[in-house]
Parts: structure tokens; sequence; C-alpha cells
């Protein structure tokens, strides 16, 4: 396998094509960004975590039966995945309430959301990712109302398996963004990332922060708190 040109610069990782037009390499990099990219730093060893806490969450998600598009971890920092035609819809689900919520709402941060809530933001970095609806994606395009079922149900999945995973660890999975693709084979599959760059995690006695609200909110040690995250749940490092 043969690493060939850069396809897409992220905010915190690059895509690369290989020689195998149905894989790809995601590179995780230390930059760490916030409020669309206006805020960045490099935090050392940030990428190298994130690829193996990535990789570790996966192969959880994979064995409770959701598809992910993990092939196989190619160094500390690189994975090897397969190529997904994108779908530019992020889902998140709250299990309590934090972040653009408690600022739309002004509801209480740490609110338990009993049900949990379920949002779609339209993944446009020049837009703010704004929330959107079914009727707005299935309306322009960018998903079918077949593939935001299916994205639904497999992100409410997701959390039932991570707030287990994490909760038996002592930390509270507070709220979390998916994003999913297409396979070759017309499949939705599990793409992007699952990092504590994209959820939010608290202490469950303390509430510490232990996720990317750290860096958004300058409260420091916020590699030191992703790595207490791996160390909690038995990710190697
Ligand atoms: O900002 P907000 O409260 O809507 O974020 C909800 C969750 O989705 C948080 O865990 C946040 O880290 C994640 N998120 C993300 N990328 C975005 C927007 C939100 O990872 N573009």
């Amino acid at each position: 396998m043969e690493k060939r040109t850069e396809l897409y610069r992220g905010k915190a990782k690059t895509v690369y094509t290989t020689d195998n037009p149905e894989r790809l390499i995601l590179h995780f990099r230390n930059d760490t960004s916030a409020f669309d990219g206006e805020k960045v730093e490099q935090l050392e060893r940030k990428g190298m975590i994130n690829n193996k806490f990535n990789n570790f969450i996966m192969a959880k998600l994979e064995a409770a039966g959701v598809a992910t598009q993990i092939d196989h971890v190619l160094s500390e920092t690189e994975t090897l995945v397969k190529r997904l035609d994108m779908i530019p819809v992020e889902c998140v689900v709250r299990n309590y309430a934090a972040g653009s919520l408690v600022r739309r709402l002004g509801v209480e941060e740490g609110l338990a959301l009993n049900p949990v809530t379920f949002e779609l933001f339209l993944k446009n970095d020049a837009l703010h990712d704004p929330m959107i609806n079914e009727s707005h994606a299935v309306a322009f395009g960018w998903a079918t109302a077949e593939q935001l079922a299916t994205m639904k149900q497999l992100t409410l999945k997701v959390n039932e398996v991570l707030s287990a995973l994490f909760d038996a660890a002592g930390m509270m999975l507070v709220d979390f963004k998916l994003e999913f693709g297409v396979d070759a084979e017309g499949n939705i599959v599990l793409g992007d990332e699952f990092s504590p760059d994209g959820c939010r995690l608290w202490d469950k006695e303390t509430r510490k922060k232990l996720d990317k609200d750290r860096f958004r909110q300058g409260l420091g040690g916020v590699v030191e708190a992703y790595e207490e995250v791996a160390q909690r749940l038995g990710v190697p490092l």
C-alpha cells in the first residue's frame, strides 16, 4: 500500500489517497482548533492519542455491530480506512445539556436530557455548520430520508454502547458528533473519528471536563485530559 496525494486537509486530520482507489489514509495531526478555526494550536502528542483512541473506540463499535471505515492502523498517527462518499450532515446526540444547546436555549449546563436529543448540522465551515432539520437535508439533496433514518438509528446505537463504556470508566458521555458516508456497496458506514475532539466527557464524581472544552475554554491540561481518558479506558498509548 502506497501513500499518494493529499485529498483533503481538515482542521485536525489530513486525508491521503493510496494506490488502492478504495482505501484512504487518515493522518491525525497535532493541530487543535476551535471556533471555526479562529483558535488553532499545536498540542504535542494529540495526533497520536486521537489516532489510537479512535481505533480503540471504532473496534468497540464494530464489535457491537456498527460498520466503521477502519481497515487497520498504519503508524502512531495514521490509519488506513475505506473510501466513503461522505454525507455532509453531522449527527449530534446529547445526554446532558452543554455547549451550543445551553447557549441557544438558555438551559442549565449539565441538565440530564431524557429522552436524549438528536440534532443535525450541515458540515459547512463558511456557514459555521448551521443546525438543519431532516426536511432541509432531503430538500437540498444532502441525504435521503432513508439514509437519515439509518444515521439516526446508528447514532443512538453508538450512544448506548459508548455511554456504557465511559460510565464503566467513571465518565459521563455528555454529547458527541458523528459523520457517516456511503461505501462502494451503498451501505451507510461510520466515518471521520471519535475522539475527545468531537465529544464531551466529564468525570462522573467531580464533573471535571476531559475533552476539547478544555481547549475551547482555555482551561489548560488538554492533552493530559485526553491521556487520562485513554488510560481510564485502557487504550494503550
Ligand atoms: O457545539 P455543540 O454543543 O453543538 O457540540 C455538540 C458536540 O458535537 C460536542 O461534543 C462537540 O465537540 C461536537 N462537535 C464537533 N464538531 C462540530 C460541532 C460539534 O465535534 N463541528
